[in-house]
């Protein structure tokens, strides 16, 4: 017992006076990575993060600036140092995975300087990477003003990264792959790899009154976070003496899939605040939407009109016969002739010829969810001042689940990725959640995690969708690799994959094609096999999953037959393979069901899939959608076969796809061994 007691003196003595030199540190529970804090000599903080023996990050500053030079960044001693470990489990009401392992090692650094100012550095180390946040306390003042965060993310060994280009307004742009050294700035998620064999993506969790962080370059491979500012500079606006900040957050594995497996930006959000969860479920849907972005219909009440009372039917009915749960319709309210100038759209007036009355009657009896559709063209004064009132409204007609959108400037300056953009759409999700409404959220701030806490904020866009292979060059093959490991790490999107018309075949020759605004560059087109477009839908997770064509290009089509086999609430989902930019394999389990997807950019890749994720002594019937033996997306997008077979859980498939093209499988057991 004695010798017990020494041992823990020895110790004792050994952690305080590592704190009195001003370094400590803290392993992830596997102990592969650690992170080591210290104080420099001025008492500025700094981390450093290693993964086995050697550095992912190299010793970088922690701190912020402020308008009025109180000191957050320097002169600070340490107090204390708290250890302690969590390893718990939660579920959601849904997610790729319904059950998640949160295990942690924490280290809060409590800080002191000088004068007013404390500020505890809370460092969380996960098996799968690392948060940490920032927590202040400033005696003597009432408010501050957050000029410049000054974490810094010095990669060493960095090799290849992925990333959009910082943005304060947009995510709607193209990824660029490069050498970490060359990385100007970024949007997060900002994706890369070591020479030393690691993954890593740096982002954001907990985004919450605050600025959204985008990254700049302040040498080579040394980024540090640029926060989006309001019109006059400043940064955050604070009020009161205390804050904490969002967790920046690095995932880290050993395979680029393992970045896709993480739950780390989950894990540091706080619990559901919901006392139920049963009016928020997951569904699929097809939607008057695509016509519109094709030019053959339009969102204002003229003769090419889409959300008609009599269209509005032709989909409900569609949707009720092909196992399809909801429907959207764009367009149906007053303000789109407002579209790009005043903005002013009004959220409880319906065009004269799409009767409310009648089609939400009609959806009710085809037990059929109307998803409503809020653009707000950036008009977020306009937006707020009706929010309550329509969300009130559209619960009366059964609608709890809207479409916002903010596809314009906002007005007065702000930037949509701003604090005071932040806190508009946090309104929203939490004024949707007093009625029980769902939201999936266009030209969004981007996904941090927060649907843990609240999970009405079900889809978001947030990247390049869809609707840009209409009226653009569009997504190429690659960029929609890109996506599983950049911008889906985030959380789920509203990529709305699925269309079948991939050449607009359908569409092109329509006499009203043409009249997209100059938009059409003649030359557009969906880049991607047909097969492609059904492995899309396992892929690219979002609870609320649209078949995004036109129904006409659907009915009658065998393909089909994945979407309304498809379950869009999942229990658990793998990504099984995949590189960056390359291909990705990805399986999700719908109950008994299994739902595989396995893609690849523009080289034709063969890969060899284990079925070992399948229960055991089972056989299971694989209806499997692959590509032609002669597709090919860019001259023959439209080859696809549908066979099957029976499997079981030690079978290994071989999966063929073409240049731009997919694979998407179907597992339905049938027997018990
Ligand atoms: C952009 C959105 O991403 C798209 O889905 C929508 O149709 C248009 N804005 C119009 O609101
Ligand atoms: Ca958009």
């Amino acid at each position: 017992m004695k010798q017990l007691s020494i041992f823990l003196l020895f110790f004792l003595l050994l952690a305080t006076s590592c704190s009195q030199r001003g370094e400590t540190n803290v392993f992830s529970p596997n102990e592969e990575t650690q992170l080591v804090f210290s104080l420099t000599e001025k008492g500025i903080p700094t981390y450093a993060i290693t993964s086995g023996k050697q550095y992912l990050i190299r010793p970088s500053a922690l701190g912020f600036t402020t308008r009025d030079s109180i000191n957050l960044s320097q002169h600070f001693h340490i107090v204390d140092v708290l250890h302690a470990t969590t390893d718990e489990t939660w579920s959601q009401p849904w997610g790729e995975n319904k059950t998640i392992r949160n295990h942690y090692n924490e280290m809060a650094v409590v800080l002191q300087d000088s004068i007013a100012t404390q500020l505890t550095l809370r460092f969380r180390l996960f098996n799968d990477g690392v948060g940490f946040r920032y927590e202040y306390q400033v005696n003597g003042v009432d408010s501050l003003q957050l000029m410049n965060e000054l974490t810094t993310f010095q990669i060493a060994d960095g090799d290849q990264s992925w990333s959009t280009p910082a943005n304060y307004d947009t995510y709607e742009l193209d990824y660029t792959k490069q050498p970490v050294s060359a990385v100007k700035s970024a949007n997060t998620p900002f994706t890369f790899t070591t020479s030393t064999g690691l993954y890593a993506s740096i982002h954001e969790a907990a985004l919450t009154d605050f600025a959204g962080m985008t990254l700049k370059s302040t040498a080579p491979s040394t980024l540090e976070a640029d926060l989006v500012p309001w019109p006059d500079g400043v940064k955050v606006r604070i009020a009161g003496n205390h804050f904490q900040t969002p967790w920046r957050t690095i995932q880290i594995g050993h395979k680029a899939v393992d970045l896709i497996n993480s739950s780390i930006l989950l894990n540091l959000n706080e619990p559901c605040q919901f006392a139920t969860t049963d009016w928020i479920r997951p569904m699929k849907y097809v939607g008057v939407w695509w016509g519109m972005h094709l030019g053959i219909e339009s969102w204002t009440m003229d003769n090419r009109h889409g959300a008609t009372t009599v269209n509005a039917k032709r989909y409900i009915d569609f949707a009720q016969a092909n196992n399809i749960e909801g429907v959207l319709f764009e367009g149906w309210n007053n303000g789109w002739e407002s579209w790009g100038s005043r903005q002013d759209f009004d959220f409880t007036q319906p065009y004269a010829d799409f009767d409310m009355d009648e089609v939400t009657r009609y959806a009710k009896e085809k037990n059929i969810q109307i998803i409503g559709h809020h653009e707000t063209g950036g008009n977020i004064p306009n937006y707020e001042a009706q929010m309550d009132k329509a969300y009130e409204w559209s619960t009366k007609y059964g609608i709890h689940s809207i479409k916002t959108g903010y596809a314009g400037g906002f007005k007065g300056g702000y930037y949509h990725h701003s604090q005071y953009a932040v806190r508009h759409y946090r309104k929203v999700v939490e004024t949707a959640a007093k009625y029980h409404i769902t939201i999936d959220a266009h030209e969004p701030i981007k996904p941090t995690g927060i649907r843990r806490t609240y999970p009405n904020m079900m889809t978001r866009e947030g990247a390049k969708g869809m609707e840009w292979n209409a009226w653009s060059e569009g997504n190429s093959p690659t960029y929609l690799e890109v996506l599983p490991f950049t911008r889906l790490l985030a959380g789920p999107m509203d990529y709305t994959p699925g269309t079948f018309d991939i050449l607009f075949d359908n569409s092109r020759n329509s006499p009203l094609h043409k009249k997209w605004n100059g938009l059409d560059k003649g030359n557009s087109r969906v880049h991607t096999t047909l097969a492609k477009q059904l492995a899309n839908w396992v892929i690219l997770y979002s609870p609320l999953q649209m078949a995004s064509d036109r129904i006409e290009n659907y009915k009658g089509h065998p393909a089909f037959q994945f979407f309304r086999d498809f379950k869009a609430d999942c229990d658990w989902s793998r990504a099984l393979q995949g590189e960056p930019g390359e291909f990705v394999a990805v399986v999700r389990r719908a109950g008994e069901q299994y739902f595989l997807g396995a893609t690849t950019n523009e080289t034709p890749r063969t890969l060899r899939i284990p079925l070992s994720f399948l229960k055991k002594e089972t056989n299971y019937q694989a209806r499997i959608y692959a590509d032609g033996a002669d597709a090919d997306w860019k001259e023959n997008p439209l080859s696809y076969t549908i066979t099957e077979q029976h499997v079981n859980a030690s079978d290994t498939l071989t999966i063929k796809m073409a240049a731009g093209g997919g694979q998407a499988i179907s597992f339905v057991p049938v027997s018990i061994k």
